[in-house]
């Protein structure tokens, strides 16, 4: 038989595969190619070996490879023959039958005569997904903020400020001690340690006691578990007219209606609220009451009781997302709605994205019992449970105090951050620029009203590398024309001074020109 024209791959990566399984890959692309003809008989192992210059026995086990693979069978006494049907060909001969199939049957079903169908056409179909909920959005074109040099993203904490070699060491003892009966499943709801260091951590600076914790990847997951134990399609859920796109997204996934409830500078209307809540079929009340997303604004207590009497009136629970509570710097923030929660009817949400960074997915929901056990069960279906060794490193971090010491920094570094923001914005008003807020009592982003129109503003700072987001993405109300949408919101917390004063510089001259 004729020598195989066989080519050994040299590329960096195959530098650390054994030398047979080049050999068998070579042989697997000489088959490929037609080099050897399906049931066609393999040159002999000593062919082989002289014409690579190997030993014979690295020459049988790449052979042995390709029939582990499919590619090569032994036959009695006549070596080693490529099989009838090439695996590829398996793949591709089931397409070729489901596409004839569903040419014919469409065939049957509509015209005979309709040429573009034709029975001896391969046409190879696309698996038809049935999809019960779509994202319309394509996740591939969506830059991350982080990737823009300046990254005005209201919720960005500074990243480069998180004290990495101290939680390094954290997860260096856990690995140096691992602790093996808690590696496995089990403890669904999170790591004793540290729903035992948050209840602790609650208890003392959120006044929140007499509840449960169940740790989840994020608050988004809390808030789709919550959505997708409590929701059905039709009911509603009240929620803020500015507000969270994700939470939205997520009570959508449970085929839930999302209902309007107008703010005003001072939050949601409790007003509003009752009216709707008249209507019926609102099971959940969805709020931000401690830095309203995206407005900033701290929900007074009178609104935050008059609400709680309205939820307890018709029997409907509310989200309390506390996304960002540590950092208010001109007073003490007020206490979660939850602390005050006599018929366990909050669900109280909330994170380490802000306090850590965004990628470290651990989050936290706060409820009655009944509910967390609820929950629980509800993520050992979905995914067992958060990782272990990030859960037992950040409670290793807390019960060491870096977690509090950091937490003081940041909300020191935050609180000068802020004001700089607003001496910046300032000094835009005196020169004359239409521009209106309110500094927040807390947060990391201001909501200013730019005086005029914001519309198309985001897609031209993308193009000079800056992100911004604009009213456009966080107004249910989509009924208004163009020169009504003038607010942006500006997050000050993951850049220095000096790059706040470019970037601002580049929305002031793309804005007003
Ligand atoms: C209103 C609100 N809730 C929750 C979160 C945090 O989400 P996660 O914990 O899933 O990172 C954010 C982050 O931007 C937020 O703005």
């Amino acid at each position: 038989m004729k020598a195989l024209n066989l080519i050994l791959t040299t590329s960096e990566h195959s530098k650390s595969r054994a030398k047979y399984l080049l050999i068998a890959d070579a042989l697997r692309q000489a088959i490929k190619q037609g080099q050897v003809a399906p049931s066609e008989a393999l040159p002999s192992a000593r062919q082989l070996a002289a014409q690579l210059n190997v030993n014979r026995h690295t020459i049988m086990a790449a052979v042995a490879e390709l029939v582990a693979q499919g590619w090569v069978e032994a036959k009695e006494r006549s070596g080693y023959r490529v099989v009838k049907q090439l695996p590829i060909q398996t793949s591709q001969s089931l397409i070729s039958t489901a596409s004839n199939t569903i040419n014919s049957t469409s065939q049957n079903s509509t015209s005979k005569n309709n040429s573009a169908l034709k029975n001896d056409a391969v046409i190879t179909p696309s698996f038809n997904w049935q999809f019960r909920y779509k994202n319309t959005a394509t996740i591939s074109d969506t830059k991350s903020p982080s990737a823009y040099q300046y990254n005005f993203a209201g919720g960005q904490p500074d990243n480069r400020l998180f004290p990495f070699s101290e939680f390094k060491h954290c997860f260096s003892q856990l690995c140096q001690r691992p602790k093996f009966d808690k590696l496995g499943y089990g403890a669904s709801a999170g790591e004793a340690e540290l729903t035992e260091q948050i209840a602790t951590y609650l208890r003392r600076v959120r006044s929140i006691t007499d509840k449960e914790i169940m740790i989840c990847n994020g608050s988004q997951e809390g808030l789709y578990m919550v959505s997708k134990l409590l929701l059905q399609a039709g009911d509603k859920v009240a929620v803020e007219q500015f507000g969270y796109p994700p939470a939205w997204a997520a009570f959508k996934s449970s085929g839930a209606e999302l209902v309007i409830i107008e703010q005003d500078d001072k939050g949601i209307i409790p007003a509003q609220l009752a009216t709707q809540l008249i209507k019926g079929d609102i099971k959940l009340i969805y709020l931000t009451p401690l830095h309203q997303y995206p407005t900033t604004v701290t929900l007074a207590v009178s609104r935050r009781l008059q609400i709680y009497q309205l939820a307890a009136q018709y029997g409907v629970a509310i989200i309390e997302d506390d996304y960002d509570h540590e950092f208010h710097y001109d007073s003490q923030p007020l206490a979660p709605m939850a602390a005050d929660d006599p018929l366990g009817l909050v669900i109280y949400i909330s994170t380490f994205s802000k306090l850590m960074f965004g990628g470290v997915r651990v989050g936290y929901v706060v409820a009655n019992n009944e509910l967390i056990t609820q929950l629980s069960a509800y993520k050992a279906l979905m995914n067992h449970k958060n990782n272990v060794l990030i859960q037992q490193a950040v409670a290793k971090w807390m019960q060491q105090g870096g977690f509090e010491s950091h937490l003081r920094r940041m909300t020191r570094c935050y609180h000068k951050r802020r004001d700089f923001l607003v001496s910046l914005l300032r000094d835009y008003q005196r020169q004359g620029l239409p521009i209106n807020f309110n500094c927040p009592a807390g947060g990391m982003a201001l909501w200013v009203d730019m005086g005029v129109s914001i519309v198309g503003l985001k897609q031209k700072l993308q193009t000079k590398n800056v992100y911004l987001q604009t009213e456009i993405e966080f107004n249910l109300l989509t009924e208004q024309d163009d020169s009504q949408y003038r607010f942006i919101r500006i997050g000050f917390a993951s850049m220095d001074e000096n790059e706040v004063t470019q970037g601002m510089k580049i929305i002031t001259q793309t804005l007003y020109g």
